[in-house]
This record gives structure tokens, C-alpha cells and sequence, in this order.
């Protein structure tokens, strides 16, 4: 009965559940990431770049598995979680991949000096964040990728997405993964110095 307890409260649906009840804006979503929704996003990072791969809102770690799974070498993938719990998942489930605790908000500060960025994931919760969270990232998302490097983003609205939210950013791709609770759409973006 004791192993039981032990593998629920270390299972991920049991962290997620716990994230949710806290932080339920924070979290942004009502279940972990399907693979198919992970490998779809990963499917969009260059496998062979060298620069940075940088992963934000790691959660329970299923997109940080796509990205290794797709190639990404271990030195270029950066996961940034702000929940202390998901980043103590994370350190054990990944202990080979830099996680670090801390705020996209303020991603510039998190980052090696002259850091070259070749992606962006981003699994963060965009619509159910307070605007001004929201704002602060975006603007931190300009700047890290005025020079060069994509943004990946997945919402539930399967709407297109550039027009409302991300505006300073031309869509390059997007597709909606129906294998995915609930589906999901993903998008991949550049950074548009013409606006
Ligand atoms: C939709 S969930 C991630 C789902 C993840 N792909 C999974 O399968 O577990 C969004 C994640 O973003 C994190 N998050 C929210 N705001 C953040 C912020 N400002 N900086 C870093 N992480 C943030 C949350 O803690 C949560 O882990």
C-alpha cells in the first residue's frame, strides 16, 4: 500500500494535479503534454544548429524528452521552469540538461552573456497569464530573437495565433495536434524587424 502512495505522489499526473489546485494560471492547462504535441513542437527546433535551444514552462518534462529524443545535444538545451516543484521533477528526470529555476519574464538575466539562440519552445500559458506577465515575456522574446532564431508556441485556441498575440512575429508554420488533451495547436514563428 506504502509503494503505491510512493509511485502516485511521484507520478506525473499526481504533480500536475498539485500545480493545478495552486497555480491553476500558472499552469495554464488541464493535463501534461502528449507526445504528439511534443514531438510536433520539437519537429521545429534545427537539429544541427549551434546555437542555444531554449525550452520555457519545462512543466513535467514532455517536451524537454521530444527535444532529446529529436537530437538536440544535451549542452545546447536550456529548460527554464518557474514552479519549484517541476524543476526538482525535472533535475531528476533530466539530470544531464541545465534546468533552471526562474522567470521567462526575465529570460535576458538567465542567459550566458552573447548567447546565441537558435529556438525558442515555449509550453508557457500566454492567454491565462496577467497581462502584464504576458508583456514582459513577449518583450523578452523580442529582443532575445531580434538577430536571429525561431519562437515555437502551442495554445488550446485553435484559432491562428499571430494576430492577436504574438504581433510582432510572422508565422512560418502552424498546424493543430488532434492527440492532444485537450488538441492543441502549434505554431512556429521569426521575429519581424519590419514592424
Ligand atoms: C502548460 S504547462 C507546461 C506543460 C508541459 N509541456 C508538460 O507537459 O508538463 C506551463 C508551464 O509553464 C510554467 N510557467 C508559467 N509561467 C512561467 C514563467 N513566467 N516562467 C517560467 N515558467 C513558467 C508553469 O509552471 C508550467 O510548468
Amino acid at each position: 500500500m506504502q509503494r503505491i502512495a510512493g509511485y502516485v505522489k511521484n507520478s506525473v499526473p499526481w504533480l500536475f494535479a498539485q500545480e493545478f489546485f495552486n497555480k491553476p494560471r500558472a499552469l495554464g492547462a488541464v493535463w501534461p503534454s502528449s507526445d504528439r504535441l511534443a514531438w510536433r513542437m520539437a519537429a521545429h527546433v534545427p537539429e544541427n544548429g549551434h546555437g542555444l535551444v531554449i525550452e520555457l514552462g519545462g512543466g513535467t518534462g514532455a517536451v524537454t524528452k521530444a527535444l532529446l529524443e529529436r537530437g538536440i545535444a544535451v549542452e545546447r538545451l536550456l529548460v527554464i521552469e518557474r514552479s519549484p516543484l517541476f524543476v526538482q521533477h525535472l533535475r531528476q528526470r533530466f539530470p544531464h540538461v541545465t534546468i533552471v529555476l526562474g522567470d521567462a519574464a526575465q529570460l535576458a538575466d538567465l542567459l550566458p552573456a552573447n548567447t546565441h539562440i537558435d529556438a525558442i519552445v515555449s509550453s508557457l500559458p500566454l492567454r491565462s497569464l496577467p497581462t502584464h506577465e504576458a508583456k514582459a515575456i513577449l518583450a523578452q522574446w523580442q529582443r532575445a530573437l531580434a538577430a536571429r532564431g525561431i519562437l515555437i508556441q502551442f495554445t488550446y485556441d485553435l484559432r491562428a495565433m499571430h494576430n492577436r498575440v504574438l504581433v510582432d512575429f510572422v508565422e512560418r508554420a502552424s498546424d493543430i495536434v488532434w492527440a492532444n488533451f485537450p488538441p492543441a495547436r502549434v505554431a512556429a514563428f521569426e521575429f519581424s524587424k519590419n514592424r
